[in-house]
């Protein structure tokens, strides 16, 4: 049977104070249409449609994509005049199922439920029971049968009494769906074409009308200030943090944890607190994470633990690090930054699009740009590869079991051969052959007896 399913998009979000349209603000690191848009993507829709008006160009570039069609709302005169735009794109003989773009956690199987409960035959509303229901529209029953509902502002002082409400998500036989919206007025309070309106329609034509009632109020919360945004975040993350603790990782605190993305789990896996997981994170068993760190599409590999105020940003490149490899504390590692195991880096070392094998160590102050490093390679404290002539990029390579004294440059192009040995404090521009020692700095003059200046009286 034909399934539609249509998001509404178009509102201003006017208490979001905000020049970004609002269902473009960001839950967990992806926008609020997004997270809409994927947790209706294992529905078999034949048409989805994404009702934009405010800021349109923006969140249509931002959400395009295979099978996604854009239709458009202006000016925006309410949400059945939203869903009037829609009725040329629906595709007749099923159901249409309607979700808000600023209620982005509804759950698969809810929106799964309602679909089967309408069935091309059954206008199907998702309710929920407010102990503060002011703003809502409330599902009006005689005895059991939904009769109508009433928006908040058109509401008697009875009517606001009743605390079981629309939550703006229904699926509704989508012929039916057509004829109803082009019957819609605005003599409302709001002077709006409500499509709630279309509940009494149905009653009236005979239509069943169901309500399921959701107690997972999570699944239903709406977004229409920073407030809420900040509070819907915190829910989210919670039960993140929640799931990753039923699959046995430890977190420190699972109110001090946040996930923009997607995060795998080997056993025993420890997680300090204030630590932040984007993009696509992967962690080895017996990983553990330090207090405050930053990790963004990486790979650590089993038993490699990362310090305390680490940063780690593959971007598109990813980082990964090696099995029982030691980062930070203070470690920067950005994209292509790939570490072997027992790989050592200290603080305030910085590696970028570098390769690192097995047991090699930067372990203070440092740079490791654009660089192959040797097995068991010692790089000292304050050494940096000067990979950038103010052009072009240029690898290091330096051989395995090589000693970088502290504080030297390594001027790209240049290779150091296995066993290689640097003098603390050279500049080297030339290559440097297995075996060889290298000092590039210079000589110390020594003067004996020498009498230092005194201040004249
Ligand atoms: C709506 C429901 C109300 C329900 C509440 C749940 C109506 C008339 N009322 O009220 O019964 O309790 O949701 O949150 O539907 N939108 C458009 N075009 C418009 C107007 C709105 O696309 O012209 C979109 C908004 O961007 C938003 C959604 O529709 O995503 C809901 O609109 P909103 O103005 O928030 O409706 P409410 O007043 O909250
Ligand atoms: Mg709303």
């Amino acid at each position: 049977m034909p399934l539609n399913i249509v998001v509404m998009a178009a509102g201003k979000g006017t208490r979001m104070k905000s020049s970004l349209p609002k269902v473009l603000h960001k839950l967990a690191g992806r926008s609020l249409l997004q997270h809409v848009l994927s947790r209706t993507a294992a529905l078999q829709a034949q048409a989805r449609i994404v009702i934009t008006g405010h800021g349109a160009d923006q969140v249509e570039a931002a959400v395009a994509g295979a099978g996604i069609r854009f239709v458009r709302q202006e000016p925006q005169l309410g949400t059945g005049h939203a869903i009037q735009q829609t009725v040329p794109a629906l595709e007749d003989g099923g159901s249409t199922l309607i979700l808000s773009g600023d209620t982005p956690l509804i759950s698969t199987p809810t929106t799964q439920a309602l679909v089967e409960a309408s069935h091309g035959a059954r206008l199907v509303l998702l309710t929920i029971e407010y102990a503060d229901p002011t703003g809502y529209g409330r599902i009006v029953r005689d005895g059991e049968a939904v009769k109508a509902i009433v928006e908040h502002k058109d509401a008697t002082p009875e009517q606001r009494q009743i605390r079981e409400c629309y939550t703006g998500i229904m699926a509704a036989p989508t012929e039916a769906l057509k004829r109803w919206v082009g019957q819609l007025s605005n003599q409302n309070a709001q002077g709006e074409y409500y499509l709630t309106d279309i509940v009494a329609m149905a009653v009236a034509e005979g239509v069943p009308v169901v309500a399921v009632k959701t107690t997972d109020e999570t699944e239903v919360l709406g977004v229409n200030s920073p407030s809420q945004l900040a509070h819907l975040e915190r829910r989210f993350q919670r039960q993140q943090a929640e799931a990753l603790m039923d699959a046995g990782v430890r977190l420190a605190d699972p109110a001090r944890f946040d996930l923009r993305g997607e995060l795998q789990c080997g056993r025993d896996v420890d997680i300090d607190v204030n630590c932040v997981f984007e993009g696509k994170v992967s962690l080895g068993d017996g990983v553990r994470i330090g207090a405050n760190c930053v990790i963004r599409n990486a790979t650590i590999a089993a038993g490699a633990r990362i310090h305390e105020f680490t940063h780690i940003d593959g971007e598109a490149a990813g980082v990964s690090v090696g099995e029982g490899a030691l980062i930070g504390p203070f470690a920067r590692l950005r994209p292509g930054a790939q570490l072997g195991a027992e790989v050592h880096i200290g603080n305030f070392v910085e590696v970028k699009n570098a390769t690192l094998a097995r047991g090699a160590k930067a372990n203070h102050l440092a740079y490791l740009g654009d660089a192959t490093v040797g097995e068991r390679v010692n790089y000292g404290a304050g050494s940096i590869t000067a990979n950038y002539d103010g052009a072009n990029k240029h690898r290091t390579t330096i051989g395995a079991d090589v000693h970088v004294g502290s504080n030297c440059v390594l001027v790209a192009p240049v290779t150091l051969g296995d066993g290689a040995t640097i003098g603390g404090g050279s500049t080297i521009t030339k290559d440097v052959a297995p075996g060889q020692l290298a000092v590039a700095r210079g000589r110390q003059t020594v003067i004996s007896e020498w009498v230092r200046p005194v201040k004249k009286k």
